[in-house]
């Protein structure tokens, strides 16, 4: 039975409230990583799974060219007009605007609608709640209006609303998580050609944690679109050298430092990706061993190659992590997503989780004189609808 507070029991109630009986009831989830950060837009590997908390969406048509939309997170509302699409001053409401954009650009418009909106996925913790939201608003939409798009259609429109319409300049990794995930498995997506395989990772002893630093990061805002732009420089730098070359995560080590001058921030850039991408085949390798201990080490390696190279992280993840590995209770653990704050995503034996979990706390409330908020998660199925 579906206790009265259930994400999916609140959304029905709202809408039900607001405007009757919802048409369909979707969910896209969020996403972690554990390995092959900041490869997606340099077109090599990632390793991500999509995660058991979600943005779901309640929709149904209306008679008119409205749109009216409600926050239950954000306990706001949003309203305009389809044939009238204009960024909103408010941030949320743009995810979705941003979906009704590409689909228009395809020639496909959708007709009024009204939709209520509820997560139990953290904004802002790098967990790819945006995406989240561009694809639930897209299954949504494809559902409404009988689009009949492809999963991977809705995953570049996912994409090219987040580039175009909000700014920022990601790459495919969360919106294919989104899509793709499933239930203990993590994906193997190689982002130049978009061939993807499933990892099982069927570790029944281990869980995955996450600790949210609490520092909120908004991507659009912070460095991310630099770091794109410098790891463009170094790799028309490279093709200087080596024309052979077509993205910097195909390039080797030797051909980064023939190429860019050592002690520059553009050849740190790019030795972190080169790295990083040969990181994950290993660690891909390790996985298919069951050599879990090997793979935890990659993270770590991962969380000091995004610190001190490619300087994404922040004290709070940095502390977090640290404090991870001399535990001794933690597999492996590093920061996640852009960067800039978010969480840490920890790999944690289930006997370790609660001591490792309470001490973790304390020491974080002493350093930073902040509240340490956990997940444990699990690795879940990609989007879906779920009503009816
Ligand atoms: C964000 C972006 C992704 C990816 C990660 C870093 O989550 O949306 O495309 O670049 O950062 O790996």
């Amino acid at each position: 039975m579906m206790l009265p507070n259930d994400p999916l029991s609140q959304l029905l109630g709202l809408y039900t409230a607001q405007f009757g009986e919802p048409a369909y009831v979707v969910k896209a989830p969020g996403r972690i990583n554990f390995l092959g950060e900041h490869t997606d837009y340099n077109l090599g590997y990632v390793m991500p799974a999509a995660i058991d908390k979600a943005i779901y969406i309640a929709i149904g048509g209306r008679a008119d060219n409205r749109i009216e939309l409600i926050s239950a997170d954000f306990t706001d509302t949003y309203s305009g007009r389809i044939d009238e699409l204009t960024h909103s001053v408010k941030s949320w409401p743009n995810y979705l605007l941003g979906v009704i954009q590409q689909l228009q650009q395809k020639q496909l418009f959708p007709s009024g609608f009204n939709a209520v909106i509820l997560s139990d996925l953290p904004v802002g913790a790098g967990l790819s709640s945006s995406a989240a939201l561009e694809c639930a608003g897209l299954l949504a939409l494809d559902q409404l209006f009988n689009f009949q798009l492809r999963t991977l259609t809705m995953v570049t429109m996912a994409q090219a609303a987040e580039n175009n319409f909000i700014g920022l300049q990601c790459g495919i990794m969360d919106p294919f998580a989104s899509m793709f995930g499933k239930d203990n498995e993590l994906i193997m997506l190689n982002c130049s050609n978009l061939d993807y395989t499933y990892l099982p990772f069927h570790f029944p002893d281990i869980e995955m944690v996450l600790l949210d630093t609490g520092v909120k990061h908004s991507l659009a805002g912070t460095e991310y679109n630099l770091r794109r732009e410098e790891c463009q420089a170094g790799l028309e730098k490279i093709q200087q050298k080596f024309p052979q070359i077509q993205f910097l995560s195909g390039a080797t080590i030797e051909q980064v430092n023939l190429s860019i001058p050592a002690d520059t921030i553009t050849n740190r850039r790019c030795t972190y990706i080169v790295q990083e991408n040969s990181r994950l085949l290993a660690a891909a390798e390790n996985l298919k061993n069951q050599d879990i201990i090997s793979f935890g080490q990659k993270m770590y390696a991962t969380h000091i190659g995004l610190r001190d190279l490619y300087a994404v992280s922040c004290p709070e993840a940095d502390f977090l992590v640290k404090e991870a590995q001399v535990s001794n209770q933690v597999i492996g653990a590093r920061m996640m997503g852009g960067g800039f704050g978010g969480c840490t995503l920890n790999l944690i034996s289930s006997a370790e989780v609660a001591p490792f979990i309470a001490t973790i706390t304390q020491q974080y409330q002493h350093h930073f004189n902040r509240n340490l908020v956990s997940y444990r998660v699990k690795l879940s199925a990609g989007a879906s609808v779920i009503i009816p």
